[in-house]
């Protein structure tokens, strides 16, 4: 469904990603690790068409070249991003907050307001909150809320779980790998290395300075801890 080919990206002048391969089929979980800085948010941008000035190299989406649209054209082909950051609207309420994720596109349409309320029963009793008066666990659901809306086939998730307790953490993974196969949703997730998150994946990549270093069988990397240490200093 989705293929990168020999993807360069660039911030400036600065060669960031250096000839980046990565597949994901149909119904997947993707998962992409690797250190600080090893440039795991500068591939989700790029297939989103969000690295000024340049990406050099094909993406594929359904086998139509994606690369160089506008990241809208991008997201209206079916892929929903939820970033690093949550970019939550801050003046908006909860409410509002989901109705800016709806695209024109309405036929076939999945997700609306009923949908995200059913899988975050949270977000709906703070449905006239603002954005600015969400907890950070509450922020993570509204954004993944949010980018639901919009139905994608694909979603590609910048560290959902970041600086969320243990127990909330688990609590939106699971609700994440509920969409997933309730709505046969495809997945990249960039998370923090830990054994437990390659129990959901089919297929994980570990990169380190701009450059992927291991594509492989979760189970792999799971079971061979020497592996882990020297591909993220862990385990
Ligand atoms: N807007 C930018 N302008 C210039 N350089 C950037 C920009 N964003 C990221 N970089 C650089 O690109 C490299 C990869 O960064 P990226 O954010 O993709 O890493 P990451 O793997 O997501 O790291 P983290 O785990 O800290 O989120 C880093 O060297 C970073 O300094
Ligand atoms: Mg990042």
């Amino acid at each position: 469904m989705l293929q990168l080919k020999n993807i360069n990206s660039f911030y400036g002048n600065a060669h960031i990603l250096f000839d980046i391969n990565l597949k994901v089929e149909e119904g997947q979980v993707v998962g992409l690790f690797g250190r600080n800085g090893a440039g795991k948010t500068s591939v989700l941008r790029s297939i989103m068409g969000l690295t000024p000035p340049r990406c050099e190299g094909q993406i594929l989406y359904n086998g139509e070249e994606i690369s160089g649209l506008p990241a809208y054209q991008i997201a209206n082909k079916g892929i929903g991003f939820v970033p690093e950051d949550r970019k939550i609207f801050p003046n908006l309420t909860v409410r509002q907050n989901l109705v800016v994720g709806r695209k024109a596109k309405r036929e076939n349409k999945k997700w609306d307001l009923d949908e995200v309320y059913a899988y975050f029963p949270k977000l709906k009793t703070l449905e006239n909150n603002l954005g600015c008066e969400m907890s950070g666990g509450e922020q993570q659901m509204l954004t993944v809320g949010r980018t639901m809306m919009g139905d994608p086939e694909l979603i590609l998730l910048d560290e959902p779980t970041e600086g969320l307790a243990p127990l909330i953490a688990e609590h939106l993974m699971q609700m994440i790998i509920k969409i997933r196969s309730e709505f046969n949703i495809s997945m990249i997730v960039v998370e923090q290395f830990s054994p437990q998150v390659l129990d959901f994946l089919d297929i994980c990549y570990v990169m380190e300075m701009g450059q992927i270093i291991f594509e492989g069988d979760p189970r792999t990397l799971k079971e061979n801890e020497e592996l882990q240490k020297q591909l993220l200093g862990v385990g």
